[in-house]
């Protein structure tokens, strides 16, 4: 896409398949994209995910439903999962699982030697993290035996994503009607997933009817039931989405930002000391945390939210965001009419030099609005605002500020180039951005800022080697090879453990 861009400038049209797209890349052309996505955003369709639902005959859940049904759908959930009052019971809980994987690390960490299988061990960490969230049980999946459904589901969520891609632009009736390897073992891939997830949410819903949940922790699961908004297939189904949207994107961001934080040690000693300092109010018999405390944490930790940030600025998980236009538009002088698939690259916002100053270097603090108003020294982009201040940004203070975002969107002209004018917000599309922008987006930034802030305080970080990992696209983004980081325990009074 990259190349494309260079070749056609900022907007670009192409045939993926049987569909017409309209590429873009830039802030100020994202912005225009999304002003005409309609109150019921669609995205480019997954065929491969759609033909398993309607072959198996499973509901779709909110990540692949369309129109009322997903505004219904997603209406409902916000109120549980991504809504601010919903975010600081599900801290301690997220915070117990960085200890478990903490007491982990220490335990098969040794001197010089690369952490055996960095991938996998942040995977357990995120499905034990979303399982905790999700149904308040403890998986034990941080141990040194894992159970074996539960590896079973990790495999099937990377077979799932790694399948999907040779058959996007293939009907999947086609596949079926020849029974093509790889359409079996997606679907295959997909009945270990809805097994998995199925297993324990009946098993949650037992013990709910049972009235055994007395003195378990507080759940999503619990709170969307006890809601009523949605009925029981709806919720298995969008249950069993947010569990497979958890684990693999949420782990290879952690992955890439401990890959940065190793190639920088000053960077690293910086954020270390933030960490510390922070960590001073969570006193003594406290380590769990309370949702107040955890939440200040958080908050008292900007550089680590930056650095959160920056990876998935040079590191997004999707490549691209996608939107069929409910209206017309005009970008760049050229009228895309309603009904267009448009695409914003990520990928090429994030390293392109007319955006970011000196794209290729990994510098968290680019982020930081200068002091004094003026455009970020680190940054091209003008307007910054204190990540910190932004009330759509901040953990404890987040609100959903997309309605505020686009009134002010609309009364800015947006500039043909860069992001000026248009603030951070369409610099930072990693969990993609309006009423359909990642519906886990909280947790997930949550539980890797916790786990960063937790991996920091214990340990130093350092490359095993410096070889140049690039990125490979199967659905998803993922290292090209094993990410491998030697983790150096710190000995400190303070640490946690
Ligand atoms: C680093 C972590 C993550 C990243 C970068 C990420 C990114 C994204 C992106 C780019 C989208 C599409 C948004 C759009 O079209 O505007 C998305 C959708 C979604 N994500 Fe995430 N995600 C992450 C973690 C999670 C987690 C932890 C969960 C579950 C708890 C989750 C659940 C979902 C769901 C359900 C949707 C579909 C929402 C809808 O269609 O209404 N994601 N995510």
């Amino acid at each position: 896409m990259a190349r494309q861009f260079d070749t056609f400038g900022p907007i670009y049209r192409e045939r993926i398949g049987a569909q017409d797209t309209v590429n873009v890349y830039l802030p100020g052309d994202s912005a225009r994209l999304f002003m005409v996505e309609g109150i019921t955003p669609e995205r480019m369709v997954v065929r491969p995910w759609l033909a398993y639902r309607h072959y198996r005959q499973r509901s779709r859940g909110v990540l692949l439903k369309s129109g009322e049904d997903w505004r219904q759908t997603r209406l409902a959930l916000n109120h549980d999962i991504i809504a601010p009052k919903a975010l600081p019971p599900l801290l301690p809980p997220l915070q117990s699982v960085c200890n478990e994987f903490v007491s982990r690390l220490h335990s098969i960490s040794r001197p010089d030697i690369p952490l055996p299988d960095l991938s996998n061990e942040l995977f357990k960490f995120a499905l034990e993290s979303i399982c905790r969230v999700l149904y308040g049980e403890r998986m034990g999946l941080l141990g040194d035996t894992v159970p074996a459904d539960a590896e079973r589901f990790i495999q099937a969520i990377t077979e799932m994503f790694r399948t999907s891609v040779p058959m996007l632009f293939i009907p999947p009736e086609l596949l079926r009607l020849l029974s093509v390897p790889l359409w079996k073992k997606h679907m295959n891939a997909w009945d270990d997933i809805f097994l998995h997830a199925e297993k324990h949410i009946k098993k949650v819903l037992s013990l709910r009817n049972a009235k055994d949940c007395e003195g378990k922790p507080p759940h999503l699961l619990e709170n969307i039931v006890t809601r009523g908004r949605l009925n029981l297939e709806d919720i298995t189904a969008s249950a069993t989405e947010l569990m497979a949207g958890a684990v693999d994107t949420t782990s290879i961001t952690i992955q890439w930002a401990l890959w940065e934080l190793a190639g920088k040690p000053e960077l690293q000693e910086l954020l270390r000391q933030e960490v510390q300092r922070a960590w001073q109010i969570l006193h003594a018999g406290d380590a769990q945390g309370s949702p107040e405390t955890l939440s200040k944490l958080l908050k008292d930790s900007p550089l680590v939210r930056m650095t959160i940030k920056e990876t998935l600025r040079l590191h997004p998980v999707a490549v691209t965001l996608q939107r069929y236009l409910a209206h017309d538009v005009t970008i760049q002088g050229y009228t895309i009419p309603s009904g267009t698939l448009a695409q914003a690259s990520l990928w090429t916002m994030g390293r392109h030099p007319d955006i970011f100053e000196d794209p290729e270097v990994f510098s968290p603090k680019r982020w930081l609005r200068d002091i004094h108003g003026e455009a970020s020294p680190f940054s091209k982009a003008g307007s910054h605002k204190d990540e910190a201040e932004r009330p759509d940004e901040g953990v404890a203070n987040w609100s959903d500020g997309n309605e505020e975002t686009m009134k002010s969107i609309g009364s800015t002209s947006l500039g043909p180039c860069n992001g000026a004018g248009v603030g951070n917000t369409f610099l930072a599309l990693g969990f993609g951005f309006g009423p359909r922008q990642c519906l886990g987006r909280r947790i997930a930034e949550s539980e890797m800022g916790l786990l960063l802030i937790n991996i920091l305080r214990n340990f130093r970080i350092r490359r095993f080697d410096d070889t140049q990992v690039d990125t490979h696209f199967e659905l998803i983004l993922l290292p090209s090879r094993p990410i491998q980081l030697v983790f150096e325990p710190i000995e400190s009074e303070n640490s946690n453990l």
